[in-house]
């Protein structure tokens, strides 16, 4: 079918003939001489074809974007004024012997290298947008993640193994995908949410080094960087620690951006406590690229007279904290007004503030609506958030979590806003979680990462804590860019400990047997101390390509309302089908 790709056909092989097969990307008609730009996966060569007797003059005319064509021809020079410096072939172009036309394209929905074609549409042919050269890109750097990392694991002596898709709800903490058996009526399927559990039976079975590159499937509220269906690069090793396993998995890491983008980190990933990240970024992924630091000042305001400041200062569940924006003096009323909106999505009442003007003139010299309720602390404060003239300092009051979130996401917006996010690419491990959080709705303790983490405790401790909240786990979490890209743990390999653990969790020893009776069983027959890792493919590619959306990473995602629109998937299927499952039809809610 043909001799060279398209996009390789360089001044190389002047005078020689080629054929080359592809999509016409554009036609140009030049009074005579018709010019097409021949597209395949290597790139674009310029054919041209001259007017003569034969029809391929005539089928060049009636060609349009998009049909698919065989051609074959003599590689010429082209003159110097049209020699194109931006294209690997744009100094040759292919004068067509033979023209011979593939397939015929009808008019394409949008043009591949329009701007701004609306993502419904781009999702709606989702085999026409793939055509563009980005997404061709994108994918063709997704399979260099993949190769990077198969190569490094092999080199380590990690073997793929798969685990079951269809399975029993596994316990990553979001809705199950369910899928109803025919073979046993009223009994279901769920889709794995991670292969924890299998990983950690294969470790019990001698396997020593684990790995897949695998689909997790999570019905829970999508985001950017959240997708229904998504793919894990899954890890399981035997008598590894914590930090052995943070090693290997840093020299993957390291190793993919070597091989994948050329980009060498300096020196180790630095490490965090969760508690450290919390009080200086509000969040547990926090963005290092940004300097800016959220800092404490309640125990200066517990006893003023500003209610919406003492209150949370007073309470051990609240927080008053600043965040100070170098330079933030300028903004005008109207921006902090969109901050203070901004922060209100996460639930915050206000945002107070207080322009620097200038310090030597002590309270005079700020500028705000609070400082006259808090005079005696006021520059106390300054000199603790480090303030200079120029600058402004953001407050928040309220439940911790509020502040957090919203201190925390204001950070990153400001450092985006005003062009202060430093450096390519900022890893952090994240470690010392704590094992065990509140839920804030069922005030059920639920376990941070997963119920077969160990925590930083013995049985005993566990079974005999007074204050469960405050004990950590053995977990940690690969953060880059303030995107959580990877997280694991050393895992519990003591059914005793494991008994513990669910019962803090207030997992009755029925359910826990209904539920994972078969690991719990699996635990008393030699299990080996074990640890592992996930990391997110999508995630890793959108950091490592800069996108922003993780449905540019994927050839065929799912959108925000989790719909596959090429396919129309999720449809509806026919009675008799149902009828088999033994399931019925639920009329629709009034919106659904
Ligand atoms: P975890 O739930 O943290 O851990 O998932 C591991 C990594 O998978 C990615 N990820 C997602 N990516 C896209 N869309 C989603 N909905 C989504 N959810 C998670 C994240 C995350 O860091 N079994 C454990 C791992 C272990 O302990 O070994 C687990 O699944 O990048
Ligand atoms: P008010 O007394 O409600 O007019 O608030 C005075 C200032 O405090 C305004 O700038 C508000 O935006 C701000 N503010 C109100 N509630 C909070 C809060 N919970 N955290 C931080 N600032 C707040």
């Amino acid at each position: 079918m043909r001799t060279h790709y398209c996009g390789q056909v360089t001044e190389e092989f002047i005078d020689q003939s080629v054929t080359v097969a592809g999509w016409v990307h554009r036609r140009r008609d030049h009074g005579g001489v018709i010019f097409i730009d021949l597209r395949d996966r290597d790139g674009l060569v310029q054919v041209v074809v001259n007017p003569d007797a034969d029809e391929k003059f005539a089928k060049a005319e009636r060609l349009r974007a998009e049909c698919v064509l065989q051609i074959t021809g003599k590689v010429i020079a082209r003159t110097d004024e049209t020699i194109n410096p931006n294209m690997v072939t744009g100094k040759i172009e292919i004068v067509a012997e033979d023209l011979n036309v593939l397939s015929m394209a009808e008019p394409i929905p949008f043009q591949l290298d329009e701007k701004n074609v609306g993502e419904e549409t781009r999702l709606k042919y989702r085999y026409l947008d793939l055509r563009r050269e980005e997404m061709q890109q994108t994918l063709m750097l997704r399979y260099k993640v993949t190769r990077s990392m198969r190569r490094f694991l092999d080199d380590n002596r990690f073997m793929d193994i798969e685990t079951p898709i269809l399975t029993k709800s596994t316990p990553e903490g979001a809705r199950d995908y369910l899928v109803p058996s025919r073979t046993h009526a009223n009994k279901f399927f769920a889709l794995p949410q991670s292969p924890q559990l299998f990983k950690q039976l294969l470790m019990m079975s001698g396997f020593d080094r684990y790995y897949q590159i695998t689909r997790c499937f999570r019905d829970e509220d999508l985001r950017a960087d959240r997708q229904p269906e998504f793919t894990q690069l899954d890890i399981e090793t035997s008598f590894m620690t914590e930090e052995q396993v943070m090693e290997v998995m840093e020299g993957l890491v390291k190793t993919i951006f070597q091989e994948t983008i050329g980009f060498e980190f300096d020196g180790d990933f630095p490490r965090m406590p969760y508690s450290e990240a919390i009080e200086k970024y509000g969040i547990d992924r926090p963005d290092l690229r940004i300097d800016m630091q959220l800092v404490d000042v309640a125990d200066l305001l517990q006893d003023i007279e500003f209610k919406v400041f003492a209150g949370p200062a007073k309470d051990p569940r609240g927080r008053v904290a600043a965040l100070k924006v170098p330079g933030g003096g300028t903004m005008s009323r109207k921006e902090i007004d969109e901050y203070t909106k901004f922060v209100g999505i996460y639930g915050a009442k206000g945002l107070a503030y207080i322009k620097v003007n200038d310090l030597s003139a002590g309270i005079d010299g700020l500028q705000s609506p609070i400082v006259k309720f808090f005079p005696d602390q006021v520059m106390e404060i300054m000199d603790r958030v480090g303030a200079k003239d120029g600058d402004i300092v953001f407050f928040g009051a309220d439940k911790s979590k509020v502040v957090n979130e919203a201190l925390g996401a204001l950070r990153v917006k400001i450092g985006e806003d005003l062009g202060m996010v430093n450096g390519r690419f900022a890893p952090v491990w994240v470690v010392d979680f704590p094992m065990f959080e509140e839920d804030e709705e069922t005030a059920r303790m639920t376990a941070i990462h997963h119920p077969f983490t160990q925590p930083k405790a013995t049985t005993e401790e566990i079974l005999n804590h007074d204050e469960p909240h405050q004990m950590l786990s053995r977990a940690y979490d690969l953060v880059i860019n303030g995107l959580e890209v990877g997280g694991g743990s050393v895992r519990i390999h003591d059914s005793a400990m494991q008994a513990a653990v669910l019962k803090m969790l207030g997992i009755s020893d029925e359910e826990a047997a209904d539920k994972f009776g078969f690991l719990l069983n699996a635990l008393k027959y030699g299990c080996p101390p074990h640890a592992g890792m996930a990391f997110g493919l999508d995630r890793l590619v959108m950091i490592l390509g800069d996108i922003e959306s993780i449905r540019d990473v994927i050839a065929f995602p799912k959108t925000q309302s989790a719909a596959c629109l090429l396919t129309e998937a999720p449809g509806m299927v026919d009675n008799a089908q149902l009828q088999e499952l033994a399931l019925r039809f639920r009329k629709p809610v009034r919106g659904e």
